[in-house]
């Protein structure tokens, strides 16, 4: 495959250059980081692939969830194309039909009973909205687990259980609860206490937590108990949604299915890859105060036309190409593979190797090998994501449209990579 041509925009391939802009009008840590991993700017994309400016390209198993269709999606860039040329953003004063278009392509494939959806821009959007709308029902305590990841936003970061992000911005909101995740007897203990004023949020897979998966039945046993004391629920699928665990949401595949949760989050995969956009779906019940008055929770940017012609034309893609079964069969061949690649290492290296679908962890003793291992790939050509609430951890989170030349090239690189740091730690 060859680099994609990039339009005509100076990319200034100046590595010095752009770490100096990076350093007085970015950030500092930004642009040592991008010196630690090599200094290579990145100028294009394309499916699987991420290209530099110095012509190399990086199989991308990373991009934090993102790109389950892969980078720039045909049928998502003819559709935001298309938007461009006609109508970006709104002047929202009219109806908009593409808003109205890509809820209805959403809710169709939502479980049923989350119908009401409100686009936003970034997953910690979501989260802030699915907060809010639990408050103008009561529910004002914030039950969120530990190692859970929702976003950063002060709301959102209550709920993201990280006292190295917390810690500086507190005081977040008050009356939350961390309860342990996967431990249905502390959620139970603690909403018996709380009652109906609790509001609960929880991810099917923790993903930022280290790709940690519950016991069987956690979250339909969550739901039940939300029911039982009138809390309010959120379930956030913003990393494991849209096929991302080889289901279209982790929740059904956990046996969630009715009553639903009040709402549910979505994020990453709805840009196709291509515009950021996140969603807050909600149950009709649920969203009513949102709905009676269209101004009580808004963003001038949210629900852009171009945002909603990527998250359609997105949703549409994942269907038709099936790849929510792709990205299952793709997971159990992944996992397998990785899994065999660690198996030359004992729990003195790898921890742990664990997974749904293409969402897979590594796990290992520590935290200093995951970094180390990081770095290994990227110098062969490969690249990971770290977990920001489990430094042991290094997560992969592939695209579903690779192929297998793609899943033996990462099993290759990972076996040569793990042999030099498993050197190294001796
Ligand atoms: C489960 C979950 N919720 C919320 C977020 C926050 O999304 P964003 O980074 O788009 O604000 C993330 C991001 O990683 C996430 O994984």
């Amino acid at each position: 495959m060859t680099a994609a041509v990039t339009a005509d925009i100076p990319l200034a391939p100046d590595r010095a250059h752009i770490a100096r802009l990076y350093r007085a009008h970015l950030s500092t840590g930004r642009a040592v980081l991008g010196s630690v991993l090599g200094g290579m700017l990145e100028t294009a994309s394309d499916g699987a692939w991420v290209y530099t400016e110095d012509g190399r390209r990086y199989l991308d198993f990373g991009g934090y969830g993102v790109f389950i269709l892969g980078h720039r999606h045909p049928a998502v860039t003819a559709a935001v194309h298309r938007q461009v040329d006609t109508h970006p953003l709104a002047s929202r004063v009219f109806l908009e039909p593409v808003a109205a278009r890509a809820a209805q392509a959403l809710a169709e494939r939502t479980p049923a009973g989350l119908d009401r959806v409100h686009f936003v821009n970034s997953g910690a959007e979501a989260t802030e909205a699915g907060l809010k709308l639990a408050r103008a029902h009561g529910h004002t305590a914030l039950v969120s687990t530990a190692g859970g990841y929702h976003g950063k936003t002060l709301g959102a970061l209550t709920a993201t259980a990280n006292p190295k992000y917390q810690q500086p911005f507190r005081p977040l909101l008050p009356d939350s609860t961390v309860v342990p995740y996967g431990d249905t007897d502390a959620m139970a203990a603690t909403l018996a206490e709380v009652g109906r004023r609790a509001c609960v949020i929880v991810e099917p897979v923790q993903g930022e937590g280290g790709v940690r998966v519950p016991p069987p039945g956690y979250l339909a046993e969550v739901s039940r108990l939300c029911r039982a004391y009138g809390a309010f629920l959120i379930v956030d699928e913003i990393q494991t949604g849209l096929g991302r665990l080889g289901a279209w949401w982790g929740m059904t595949a956990e046996g969630v299915r009715s009553p639903s949760p009040d709402v549910l989050l979505v994020g990453k995969g709805l840009s196709g890859g291509v515009v950021p956009v996140a969603a807050m779906v909600a149950t009709e019940a649920a969203y009513r105060p949102f709905s009676r008055d269209p101004y009580l929770h808004t963003s001038t940017f949210a629900a852009s036309p171009i945002a909603c012609a990527a998250a359609w034309a997105a949703v549409e893609a994942l269907d038709r190409e099936n790849v929510v079964r792709r990205a299952a069969v793709l997971g159990d061949r992944l996992l397998t593979g990785v899994r065999a690649a660690c198996a030359p290492y004992g729990e003195g290296l790898v921890h742990d190797v664990r997974g749904r679908g293409l969402l897979i962890g590594l796990e290992f003793a520590e935290e200093r090998t995951a970094g180390e291992l990081i770095l290994e790939l990227v110098g062969r050509g490969v690249l990971v994501n770290h977990s920001l609430n489990a430094t042991r951890v290094l997560r992969l989170t592939p695209p579903a449209i690779v192929g297998e030349e793609d899943v033996r090239l990462f099993l290759a690189a990972l076996a040569e990579g793990l042999s030099v740091v498993a050197a190294r730690v001796g």
